[in-house]
Order: structure tokens, then C-alpha cells, then sequence
């Protein structure tokens, strides 16, 4: 059987989460691999009414005999994973999956964070750090986790970098005008103290590497190992395609390659046999800024917010909504080169006596149904839309496609008609279990 790989097809908050943790109950997956990303993600699991919030840990941790992944591709921030672990044993105690942190992970130290709460405003980043740290990744000055576990030289490093950033600090507050009231909320002296910053951080990451669930090392290596024992491995994507650093809506992306290749660079694995799952929103949305040519600034986009609970699950913003894209979903496919499509949310459109699909963008005399990742040309371009009935009937309940009233049923095959890929699941309401496992057409 294939390997799998989990990953958004739009901005984030797809359904990932939900889907993963679907996927992860068979029992031939022994690994759930997050391979980017970091605590900018919130990925929602919903069990026997229960829900969990995962922001680093993978979506794979409900399950005690998997192993749970970060591979060297993830940005880790000490004191979240900590507290995430430690929150989720006051809820199941020791009844989840292993962690394995790969030791090539970098860390999100303070001045990370620091600098993006300075400078990430016009991008509307989470503020978690995730930028910077990935830049002082690229520019070779960055902390791995390796080295987090050796106290001296974690030590000398802390300090020579606090240093350092004591000065970036102080030039982006004047470079961005901070107010006073401001810098006195930051408090940049007491962020960079070195002192602090070891001692807090030595704290954090002994409470992690103390569980006797988490081990850390060369996470490439087991994967290796793993698909030599025959066994098949999930891979979790944060973020979506339009939000990978290199493909998405550049200047208004994520740090990190959310798409199909972050998996290599993430992982340092070559998975031998490999089924691509993109997952689709059944309309779309974005936090933060940035062009979305679909988006309904209108009652009905308020609708959606309200009736599909679109506030952020790591920051709690308002999330934007509008209609699907289905130009988008085919970019998606192209660079990631999907092998299916798993849709959610088809429950939040019931009600909605009219539907629209995005099918074709038009500049000036010229018309395209291939998606323009330009900024610039997103934002003049007019959306061409295809309108299709909606359906009234409570779907929460279908179990499969053809319990599905047959508007839904039309609104799903324009889908997988235009993209020209399957869909392989439609959920249809936030719970594990609310969910249509279905080949091509149902
Ligand atoms: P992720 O970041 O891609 O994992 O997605 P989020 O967890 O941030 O956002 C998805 C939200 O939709 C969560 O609140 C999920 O519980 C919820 N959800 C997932 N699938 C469905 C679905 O099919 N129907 C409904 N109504 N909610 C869903
Ligand atoms: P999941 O994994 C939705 C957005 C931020 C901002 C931009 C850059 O839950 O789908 P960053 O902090 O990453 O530098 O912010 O990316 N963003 C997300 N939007 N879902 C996410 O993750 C996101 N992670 C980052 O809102 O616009
Ligand atoms: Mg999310």
C-alpha cells in the first residue's frame, strides 16, 4: 500500500486535521510525519464530541501505538510543544501516540517571535515566529534541536545571538516607528535577556525529552526504516499550496513549502510509493492579508463565517470567506501533483439556494481557467463564475454519495469534472466519523 500525503489545496485550514486523524485509524499507517510548518497551524480533531487543537503536534497523536513525527522541515517552539504535550496528558494521560523530534529541527527562539510581531503586520502573520526563523535557517545562524540538547553549547549560542538580535530589535522598532506604549509592551530587554532565555528554555525542553513517549534523533533515518519493514508512513501538511513561500500568493505566504516537495526537504525521505490527497474546503478562506478574487464581502460571506465556525484556530481571527476556486484547486493539483481530492465542510453550503463556482479569470479581452498566483493579477482580474442549485436537505448524516441530495451531487462531480481528479472523501460534518469514503464520481 501507498504512503500518504495530507495537504491543503487553498489557505490553510482545509481540514487537514480532520482528515488525518480519519486516515490515521487504519491500522497499516505507522507514522503520522508533520514535515513543515510549526505553531502557526491549528489543526481540529473532533472525537465522541470531544476536541482537540493540535498546533505542533501531529494529528496522529489520538492513537497510542503510532509514532508521531517533526521532521527537520518543522520550526519547533520549546515552551508550545511542551504545553501542548502536557495538555494533552491531562486529557488522555500517556494513552497517545511516541513523539519522535527529528534533531535537525530548528528552534523559534524569542527574537523570532519579537521580530514578527514587529514586522509581520502587513502580511497579517500568526505572530508565532515561523518567518524569522526560517530566515535565520536560510542565512545558517539558526538553533536546532540538536543542539538545544547540548547545555554548553546551547548556552554560547543563546548568547551570541541574543546579542546579535538586541540590535535587529532595536533597528526594526525604528525602522517601523513602533510607539513607545508599544516597545513597553514588548519589552525587548527582558524578551533577549540570554539568561532567561537559557534557563526558561532549559526547563522546556528537559519536560519534553524527560516523557518517556518522546525520543529525538534522526527522524530520516526511521522513516527509512520503517518503509523497509514494509510499513506505510502519513505525512501531515500545515498551511495550504496558495501559502507555500515559492507557489502561493508571494509577498503574502507562509516561511515554509506546504506543497508536495516540502516533504523531501522536510523528511530527508524518499517515499517509494506515494498517493498525493489534497484537501479542499468546500468554499474558500484566508486569515490575514493578501488577494482572494472570490472572496464575499457581503451577508453571505457572513453566513459562511458563522455557519462554518471560520474563526482562526491559533489566533482566533475572523476568517475571510467566499466561493470556491476551482481554478485554484487545478494549480493545486498541477503542483503537487494530486492524486485525489478530499473536500470538507459540503454541510456548511446546505441552505443556500444558489451556488457559485470560480471557473475562469478574465483581464481585459483575455480569459483563463489557469489560476494567476500574481498578486497583482489576481487583484485586477474579474472572476468568471458557473451557478448551480443548492440543496436544503441535512446531509451531516450520508454515509455515502448517494445518500447525498442531488444538487450536492451535481455541485460535487463540476468538481472533480474541471479539476479532472477524483475525490476519495467528503466530509460532512467536523466529527471523525462524518464522512463519505467514495472512488471516482461515488
Ligand atoms: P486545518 O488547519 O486544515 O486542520 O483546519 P482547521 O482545523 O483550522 O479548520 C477546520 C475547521 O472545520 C475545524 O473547526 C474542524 O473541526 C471543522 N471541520 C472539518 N471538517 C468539517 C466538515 O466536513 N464539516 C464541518 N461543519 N466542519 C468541519
Ligand atoms: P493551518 O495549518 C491559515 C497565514 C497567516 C498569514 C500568513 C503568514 O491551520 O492550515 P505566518 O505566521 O505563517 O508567517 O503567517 O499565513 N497562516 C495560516 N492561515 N491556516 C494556517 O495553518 C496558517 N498558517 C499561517 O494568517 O496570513
Ligand atoms: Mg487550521
Amino acid at each position: 500500500m501507498p504512503h500518504v500525503v495530507i495537504l491543503g489545496t487553498q489557505w490553510g485550514d482545509e481540514g487537514k486535521g480532520k482528515i488525518v486523524d480519519a486516515l490515521a485509524a487504519e491500522a497499516r499507517f505507522r507514522a503520522v510525519v508533520r514535515y513543515q510548518g510549526g505553531n502557526n497551524a491549528g489543526h481540529t480533531v473532533v472525537v465522541g464530541g470531544q476536541t482537540y487543537t493540535f498546533h505542533l503536534l501531529p494529528s496522529g497523536m489520538l492513537y497510542p501505538d503510532r509514532t508521531c513525527v517533526l521532521g527537520n522541515g518543522v520550526v519547533i517552539d520549546p515552551q508550545v510543544l511542551s504545553s501542548e504535550l502536557a495538555a494533552l496528558e491531562a486529557r488522555v494521560g500517556t494513552e497517545h501516540a511516541r513523539l519522535f523530534i527529528s534533531d535537525k529541527a530548528h528552534l523559534i527562539m524569542p527574537w523570532h517571535i519579537l521580530r514578527d510581531c514587529i514586522a509581520g503586520g502587513a502580511i497579517g502573520t500568526t505572530c508565532r515566529g515561523i518567518g524569522p526563523a526560517y530566515s535565520d535557517y536560510i542565512e545558517r545562524r539558526g538553533i536546532r534541536w540538536a543542539d538545544a540538547l547540548d547545555q554548553e553549547a546551547f548556552a554560547n549560542r543563546v548568547a551570541e545571538e541574543a546579542a546579535w538580535n538586541q540590535r535587529l530589535v532595536e533597528a526594526l522598532l525604528d525602522h517601523h516607528r513602533v510607539p513607545s506604549e508599544r516597545r513597553a509592551d514588548l519589552d525587548p530587554d527582558h524578551a533577549l535577556s540570554a539568561d532567561r532565555i537559557i534557563a526558561s528554555y532549559r526547563t522546556w525542553v528537559q519536560q519534553i525529552t524527560g516523557n518517556r513517549l518522546v525520543e529525538s534523533g534522526d527522524a530520516s533515518a526511521l522513516l527509512d526504516h520503517l518503509q523497509g519493514r514494509g510499513e506505510d508512513i502519513l505525512f501531515e501538511g500545515a498551511q495550504g499550496t496558495l501559502l507555500d513561500i515559492a507557489h502561493g500568493t508571494y509577498p503574502y505566504v507562509t516561511s515554509s513549502h506546504p506543497t508536495l516537495g516540502g516533504v523531501y526537504v522536510g523528511t530527508g525521505f524518499r517515499p517509494r510509493h506515494l498517493q498525493v490527497v489534497g484537501v479542499a474546503k468546500a468554499y474558500t478562506t484566508r486569515v490575514g492579508g493578501g488577494p482572494f478574487p472570490t472572496e464575499l464581502a457581503d451577508e453571505l460571506g457572513l453566513h459562511l463565517r458563522e455557519a462554518g465556525h471560520e474563526y482562526g484556530a491559533t489566533t482566533g481571527r475572523p476568517r475571510r470567506c467566499g466561493w470556491l476556486d476551482l481554478p485554484m484547486l487545478k494549480y493545486a493539483c498541477r503542483v503537487s501533483g494530486l492524486d485525489s481530492l478530499a473536500l470538507t465542510k459540503l454541510d456548511v453550503l446546505t441552505g443556500i439556494p444558489r451556488l457559485c463556482l470560480a471557473v475562469a479569470y478574465q483581464t481585459g479581452q483575455a480569459m483563463t481557467d489557469t489560476f494567476a498566483v500574481h498578486s497583482d493579477v489576481l487583484q485586477r482580474a474579474r472572476v468568471v463564475y458557473e451557478e448551480l442549485d443548492g440543496w436544503s436537505e441535512d446531509i451531516s448524516a450520508a454515509s455515502t454519495f448517494a445518500d447525498l441530495p442531488r444538487a450536492a451531487q451535481a455541485y460535487v462531480q463540476r468538481i472533480e469534472s474541471f479539476v479532472g481528479r477524483p475525490l476519495s472523501m467528503i466530509s460532512i460534518g467536523p466529527q471523525r466519523d462524518q464522512m463519505i469514503v467514495c472512488g471516482p464520481s461515488g
